[in-house]
């Protein structure tokens, strides 16, 4: 049965998309609209017609799983010409999201009406892609220049009141949307000519008047669009909307399109967007394990972490208490979570209410027996087994049965803390990322024994408070930090083999990370996880961080930093790095970035997949979603796993050969990696 239906209200046509969950523009959809405009203009009898969709979205895109495959006729650019062309005027009936394919079909109505509730936009950037169905041409001719660069190149939506503003939406629609929309029909069913967006000029004009803004919008947007190829794609496609008529702007608009389509980056960020959505599915649970109810929540700790923690919470309305030990400590950390929450209502991000709203509901206080009322209680205080035990034993004794018990750990092994509970299948790690209410992954680590529902409560809690979660088994630092370890270890060898630190950061950062691993170290505090005893010096780190170069908030770490915290190499650095040299023996050299790529990224790809041969990912792609949400890895890479498959994992492993001898007895090979190398196979799909 086809998803398009139709039925007549009097001398309207009423064209409904039923296809489940999103509505995406698949064949069988697309055939059908094009078979409703045509019963539309064969019948006298009709003389307006409604789009509209059931469910819980209009139409959210082309179908991307299509991608790829041989395209099936008719394709969305001859759907949405064929809509524009129908002799009676059509009108879009918007609810949920309009995206992508979805806003350029309703581009190509000559209304458009939506519940103020409706977001539109073109992500297709997100995809690597640009809108390819007329939705570059057709926007900027709506809407204007300016806010169409904007759109096509974040890719995020705007809501229905700031389209109506715009005039990318005619009508807002109180009430029901169906009903209103048919009554909006009857009222522009005699006006003629019909308006198509494809041929609208005036907002275009103003364009042409200031050629010089395409650049200046390049400029100020550089930053942003680095390393990736969409956003330029998408710009010289609405210049081509200004500079061309409609006719040849579209067809820059499909040669454009199509070189994006038949490129990595675009098949990377495809990948990794089915990635992101694979994350939250635990394999193995039984199906109809329920989630527990989670309605307050314990923050142990209102330092950066344990802060941040509960601010997630408390933004998505979850009352939370914080415990700390001293009253100043307290005070502190809760001030420090209005002054955040009150710079981002300083940005228009946030009402001065809504502020009030989330402080509101966090209870601070000094008594770890306060905590006896919540749900969910996450430890976030020194990474330290002794006192993470310690603190575990007291919650066992105060904690609700039922309660779930979480540590914030970002190493350590959780079967052991949950050892000193009488509840092991209540214990979880959640292992947010620093700074929590900003950064978008959430490891939870699966203890041997936590239960089901626990895993259930967690992935749901996550998307929630808007996390991807990724689930991670006990091992040391789990997936992200795991991974880490083997890169930094190589990145110290080569500054004493003869590379500098801003060689080693600059090669990541031409890769396309957001900073290099000693830029990260002086980001992050290069004391981090420092013995605190300055006389003893056992490497390079220790000196810097006995010498009190603690990085950025010190104006000097690996680098040296002025008052604005712009960075400069180091000379004292550098006279470190050769008396440790010249103490080990070693022999320093030319260090090409080839060697740094395979000792430091090579070597982060291998230690993924021994990950995954020891299951403690479920699944490649879960590597990469912890690799871009939680360490900045370009998206336009994939992740990892993904970008491993485009080099070639034989090209990985004959790196990694050529480096075994530097790399030291430390480091081993994963099977895995050498299997599926040999037998020429992929990580990913
Ligand atoms: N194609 C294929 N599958 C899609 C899809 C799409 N465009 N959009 C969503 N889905 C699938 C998801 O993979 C998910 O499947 P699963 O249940 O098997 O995991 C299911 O639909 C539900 O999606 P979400 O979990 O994301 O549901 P939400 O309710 O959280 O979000 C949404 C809904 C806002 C519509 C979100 O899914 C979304 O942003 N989708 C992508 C929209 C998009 O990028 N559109 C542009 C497509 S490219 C295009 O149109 C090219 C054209 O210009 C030629």
């Amino acid at each position: 049965m086809s998803p398009i239906s139709t039925q007549r209200h009097g001398d309207i046509l009423i064209v409904t998309s039923n296809n489940p969950p999103v509505n995406t523009l698949g064949h069988a959809v697309r055939e059908g609209l094009v078979k409703a405009i045509e019963e539309a203009d064969a019948d006298e009898a009709i003389k307006a017609v409604v789009i509209r969709c059931d469910g819980q979205t209009f139409f959210a895109g082309a179908d991307i799983s299509e991608f790829g495959k041989p395209m099936q006729m008719p394709m969305l650019p001859m759907v949405v010409d064929r809509i524009e062309e129908c002799t009676k005027p059509v009108v879009a009936a918007i609810h949920g999201t309009a995206l992508g394919g979805g806003l350029e079909v309703a581009l190509a109505c000559h209304y458009r009406v939506a519940v103020p509730s409706a977001k539109l936009g073109v992500p297709e950037v997100k995809l690597g892609l640009l809108p390819g169905a007329g939705g570059t041409q057709r926007l900027p001719r709506v809407v204007g220049v300016p806010k169409a660069l904007e759109m096509t190149t974040s890719g995020n939506p705007i809501g229905a009141e700031e389209a109506f503003d715009l005039g990318l939406v005619d009508r807002l629609i109180e009430g029901d949307l169906a009903q209103h929309a048919v009554a909006y029909a009857e009222e522009v069913s005699d006006v003629r000519p019909i308006r198509k967006s494809s041929e609208l000029d005036e907002k275009l004009a103003e364009a042409r008047a200031n050629p010089g803004m395409f650049d200046e919008f390049r400029k100020a947007n550089a930053r942003k669009m680095k390393g990736f190829d969409a956003p330029e794609a998408n710009i010289k496609a609405v210049q081509a909307a200004v500079a061309k008529p409609y006719q040849e702007g579209v067809l820059d608009e499909r040669r454009l399109f199509m070189e994006l389509m038949t490129g990595t980056q675009a098949r990377a960020q495809q990948y990794f967007f089915f990635a992101e959505r694979k994350a939250s599915k635990i394999d193995g649970l039984p199906e109809d394990t329920k989630p527990r109810d989670i309605k307050r929540v314990g923050v142990i700790g209102a330092g950066t972490m344990g802060g941040g923690i509960s601010m997630n919470f408390l933004s998505a309305g979850i009352p939370v208490t914080i415990v700390e030990m001293a009253q100043d400590a307290l005070d502190r950390g809760t001030g420090t979570m209005r002054k955040n929450y009150e710079a981002t209502a300083a940005k228009g991000r946030m009402t001065a209410e809504e502020v009030e709203g989330a402080m509101g509901l966090l209870k601070p206080t000094l008594a770890l027996e306060d905590l006896g009322d919540c749900d969910l209680i996450i430890e976030a205080v020194f990474e330290n087994m002794e006192v993470k035990k310690d603190i575990f034993g007291k919650l066992d004794k105060i904690a609700k049965p039922g309660a779930i018990l979480a540590s914030n750990t970002s190493y350590l092994n959780v079967d052991e803390i949950a050892a000193s509970t009488s509840r092991p299948q209540d214990v979880v790690g959640l292992h947010f990322f620093s700074p929590a209410n900003i950064m978008k992954l959430l490891e939870v680590v699966r203890g041997a024994r936590t239960a089901p529902d626990v895993l259930v409560t967690a992935m749901q809690l996550a998307k929630k408070i808007r996390k991807v979660a990724v689930v991670a088994g006990v091992c040391h630092g789990f997936i992200g930090n795991r991974m880490l370890m083997p890169r930094q270890i190589e990145a110290t060898k080569l500054l004493l083999e003869g590379a500098t630190p801003e060689q080693i950061d600059r090669v990541h950062v031409e890769f396309g990370m957001p900073m290099g691993p000693f830029q990260m170290a002086d980001l992050a505090g290069v004391d981090i996880g420092w013995h605190r005893d300055p006389s003893r010096i056992e490497n390079l780190r220790d000196k810097l961080a006995a010498e009190g170069r603690w990085g950025q908030k010190k104006g000097a770490g690996f680098y040296d930093y002025d008052e604005k915290r712009r960075p400069s190499p180091s000379p004292v650095v550098q006279t470190y790095i050769d008396e440790f040299a010249a103490k080990e023996g070693i022999q320093r050299r030319e260090i090409s970035d080839e060697e740094i790529m395979e000792r430091t990224i090579y070597t982060m790809v291998n230690e993924g997949a021994k990950i995954l041969e020891e299951g403690m990912a479920q699944r490649a792609s879960d590597v990469d979603v912890v690799w871009v949400y939680g360490y900045g890895w370009p998206v336009y890479r994939g992740g990892p796993m993904f970008w491993a498959d485009t080099v070639g994992l034989a090209t990985i492993v004959e790196g990694l050969k050529r480096q075994q001898e530097r790399l030291g007895s430390e480091f081993s090979l994963s099977e895995m990696l050498v299997k599926k190398a040999e037998a020429g196979e992929k990580f990913t799909r």
